[in-house]
């Protein structure tokens, strides 16, 4: 872990969430964008994983997506999901790299909030070590809060990842007390020897803040970067994003 952890200090790692590309083909229920090739080009641009979130409602990735794109990414899969025994299966299956385990509401537009591991400590406990047995690093979606941290590294989960949708959100002095909160988050993090992702309403301006969070080793990015891809492409458009953050 702490290798993994000095590597980052020159080296974010850049993971593209593809979930937005899905929307779009769900909206009609076409086979167009092929997530397929929407991989191979963010890969082209300089992706160091994908993300995509296997929602309860099916919203956007599907089932077979998940299977589809295991055998084809080249990087690594980083799977987002509720902490359900339907999902739990799924992903001791399927075998990603990565889960990244968040709250999910169905009337949401967009992830809400981070999760609560102080909640459902021994729940997420048992998940973890599930996980880990099955080789799979666990990632937990979290706000940027000391109980929260204390409780990821107790319950065996090897990764944070910080939501930043608050700072996005935010503007002045409050952006700036948010931006204190993630950099304390960070070095706090690290301290118990948790690896630190962050992710969430993250564009190629915001992200500068964001990308110098002590540690950091990975952001996961996904709307700006396909809605910059309408104008350029999506190889391009995880390159300009990789570029910013490298
Ligand atoms: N990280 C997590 C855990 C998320 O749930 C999301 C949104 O799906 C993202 C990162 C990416 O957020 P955005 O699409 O706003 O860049």
């Amino acid at each position: 872990m702490t290798s993994v952890n000095s590597e980052s200090l020159n080296n974010i790692h850049l993971g593209i969430n593809i979930d937005h590309a899905a929307t779009i083909r769900e909206q009609r229920k076409t086979t167009y964008p092929n997530l397929v090739d929407i991989v191979a080009a963010a890969e082209r641009g300089g992706a160091d994983g994908i993300t995509l979130h296997l929602r309860e409602d099916r919203r956007h990735i599907q089932d077979a997506d998940v299977y589809d794109l295991k055998s084809i990414i080249k990087t690594k899969m980083n799977l987002e999901m509720a902490a359900t025994e339907e999902m739990l299966a799924i992903a001791c299956k399927v075998k990603p790299e990565d889960v990244c385990l968040v709250p999910e509401k169905r009337e949401e537009l967009t992830t809400e909030g981070g999760l609560d591991v102080l909640a459902q400590k021994d729940r997420l406990a048992e998940m973890c070590s599930e996980f880990n047995a099955n080789g799979i690093r666990v990632s937990m979606f979290i706000e940027p809060a000391v109980d929260q941290i204390e409780a990821s590294a107790e319950v065996g989960a090897g990764v944070v990842e910080l939501h930043t949708g608050k700072y996005a959100e935010l503007g002045g002095a409050d952006r700036e007390k948010e931006l204190e909160r993630l950099y304390q988050a960070a070095s706090f993090a690290h301290s118990l020897g948790l690896i630190v992702n962050a992710g969430h309403g993250l564009e190629y301006e915001n992200v500068i803040a964001i990308k110098d969070l002590p540690h950091l080793y990975e952001l996961n990015i996904g709307h700006s970067i396909i809605a910059r891809a309408l104008m350029v492409g999506v190889e391009s458009a995880v390159k300009e994003m990789k570029q910013i953050v490298e």
